[in-house]
C-alpha cells in the first residue's frame, strides 16, 4: 500500500517524542494542539475539511472522514495512540483499529458509553450511581406508562448522535409525546430514551483525568448553565455548593472512570438536587465544562488528556484563582468578530479571549472568554459583557 503523503509544511515529530492522533478537527482538537505544542509531543489531527477549527490551526493534518474506515486506518498508522475530539467514530472502525494493533484511548468499550445514552444509563445504573429514572420507549403508550411512575413532563432523547440539546425534547403530555414520536424518524440503531424531568437546582460537571496506570486527577466541580441545550456559562468551582455535594460529584466521576475503565478526560454532567447529585451524561474527551482550565487551572484539561492517553504523570488540576468564569461566544447576527475583538481587549486587559477560527453562524460555538479573580459578581459581569459584545448582543 502507498504510504500516506506528508502534507507540505507538516513538522516531523521530535526525536523520541510520541505522536498522538486525534480524530476530528473541531475546537477541542485545536485547543489540544496548543497543549501538545507546549508539551513538545506530536499531535496529528484527522480533519474532514480545511475550514474546520483545528485544520485552520495547521500542523500535522490528515484529511478524511471519521466514518471512513480506510481514512481512519491510514491516519492512525504511525501514531502511538489514537484519541478523539468527538464520540462519533463508529464502533466497527474502532474495533478494526484495535485489531490492527493501534492503541485507542479511551478504549472502544469505554467510549461506547459516551456514544449511546441508553448504553450509558444501563451501565451507570448497574454501578449504583444515582441517575434520573429512565426507560427505553418506542411508542406513545410506553411513554405514558413511564410517565405513570416518573410523572409529567417527560424528557425524550435520541440515544445516539445528539449534541448541544439537539436530540433532547421535553414533552408535557401524551399528545406531545405522540406528535414527537410520529414526526421524528430515527436512524438505524438509534432508540428513544425516556427520562424523568429533573427539577434541578443547578447543573454541575465533574471532570477527572485518568491514565492507563490508574493515576487520576480530579478537577474542582463546576457549575454549568445550558441555554436552549447549549452550554453558555461555567463557574469553577461551583459557588455555594455544599462540601457534601461537591465530594459526591467527584466521587461519582471517579467511580465511573474506574468502573468503565476510562482513559483520558472524563466529564460527568450532573444535576444538583436537594437530595443529592444525579448523573445526566458522560463525555470521554475534553469538554466545554473544562475550558475554564486553560487559563484557570495549573494543568488544562487538554494537557491532562494528552498526558493521560500517553500514560505520563498527570498535572495538578487545581484552580489558580478563587473563582474562574468561562462564557461561551456563540455566533450572532454580525459576522465581523474582529472589530468587536479589539473593543473587548481594550476594555478589559485581564480578559482571556479564545477564538476557534470558525465561520460565524447563529448559535454556533465560535469562541469563549475567561476571567479569574476573587470578586465573583464582577467576574460574571466582565465575562458576559465581553461575550455579549462579541456576539453583537450589545454595542457598548
Ligand atoms: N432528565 C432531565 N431533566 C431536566 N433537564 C434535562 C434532562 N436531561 C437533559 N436536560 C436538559 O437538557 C440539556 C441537554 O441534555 P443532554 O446533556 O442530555 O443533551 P446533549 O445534547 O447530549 O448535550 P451535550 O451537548 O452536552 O452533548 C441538559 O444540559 C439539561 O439542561
Ligand atoms: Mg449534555
Amino acid at each position: 500500500m502507498t504510504p500516506v503523503a506528508r502534507p507540505v509544511g507538516t513538522p516531523a515529530p521530535s526525536l523520541g517524542f510520541p505522536v498522538v492522533g486525534m480524530i476530528g478537527g473541531g475546537q477541542l482538537a485545536r485547543m489540544t494542539q496548543e497543549a501538545a505544542l507546549a508539551l513538545g509531543v506530536g499531535l496529528r489531527v484527522l480533519a474532514a475539511d480545511p475550514g474546520e477549527s483545528a485544520a485552520r490551526a495547521g500542523g500535522d493534518l490528515r484529511w478524511g472522514a471519521h466514518d471512513d474506515p480506510q481514512a481512519v486506518a491510514a491516519f492512525a498508522r504511525g501514531c502511538q495512540v489514537v484519541t478523539f475530539d468527538h464520540e462519533h467514530v463508529p464502533g466497527p472502525i474502532l474495533a478494526d483499529l484495535v485489531g490492527s494493533g493501534i492503541t485507542v484511548r479511551p478504549s472502544p468499550a469505554a467510549l461506547a458509553h459516551a456514544q449511546d445514552k441508553v448504553h450509558m444509563r444501563a451501565a451507570i445504573s448497574a454501578t449504583g450511581v444515582p441517575c434520573p429514572e429512565w426507560a427505553v420507549v418506542s411508542s406513545p403508550e410506553q411513554v405514558q406508562a413511564f410517565a405513570e411512575r416518573a410523572g409529567w413532563p417527560v424528557v425524550l432523547k435520541v440515544s445516539r448522535g445528539g449534541y448541544d440539546g439537539r436530540g433532547v425534547w421535553v414533552v408535557e403530555d401524551p399528545a406531545e409525546a405522540a406528535t414527537l414520536l410520529a414526526g421524528t424518524a430515527l436512524a438505524q440503531g438509534v432508540e428513544w430514551l425516556a427520562e424523568q424531568y429533573v427539577p434541578f437546582i443547578r447543573e454541575l460537571a465533574a471532570q477527572v483525568a485518568r491514565s492507563p496506570s490508574g493515576q487520576v486527577a480530579v478537577y474542582p466541580v463546576v457549575r454549568t448553565v445550558q441555554t436552549d441545550g447549549i452550554c453558555t456559562e461555567v463557574v469553577a468551582p461551583c459557588p455555594g455548593l455544599s462540601d457534601d455535594h461537591a465530594l459526591a460529584a467527584q466521587q461519582v466521576a471517579l467511580r465511573i472512570a474506574e468502573a468503565l475503565d476510562v482513559v483520558g478526560m472524563l466529564a460527568v454532567e450532573l444535576f444538583d438536587t436537594p437530595d443529592g447529585v444525579l448523573v445526566n451524561e458522560l463525555a470521554m474527551r475534553p469538554h466545554n465544562s473544562g475550558h475554564w482550565s486553560v487559563d484557570g487551572a495549573v494543568t488544562s484539561q487538554f494537557e491532562n488528556h494528552l498526558r493521560a492517553v500517553l500514560d505520563l504523570p498527570l498535572g495538578s488540576p487545581a484552580a489558580r484563582a478563587e473563582h474562574v468564569v468561562m462564557v461561551n461566544v456563540l455566533g450572532g447576527e454580525h459576522p465581523d468578530l474582529y472589530a468587536a475583538y479589539r473593543h473587548v481587549m481594550a476594555r478589559d486587559p485581564g480578559l482571556k479571549v479564545h477564538m476557534y477560527g470558525k465561520d460565524v453562524r447563529p448559535g454556533r460555538k465560535v469562541g469563549h472568554v475567561t476571567v479569574y479573580g476573587s470578586d465573583l459578581d464582577a467576574l460574571l459581569g466582565r465575562a458576559h459583557h465581553a461575550a455579549d459584545y462579541l456576539m453583537g448582543v450589545i454595542d457598548e
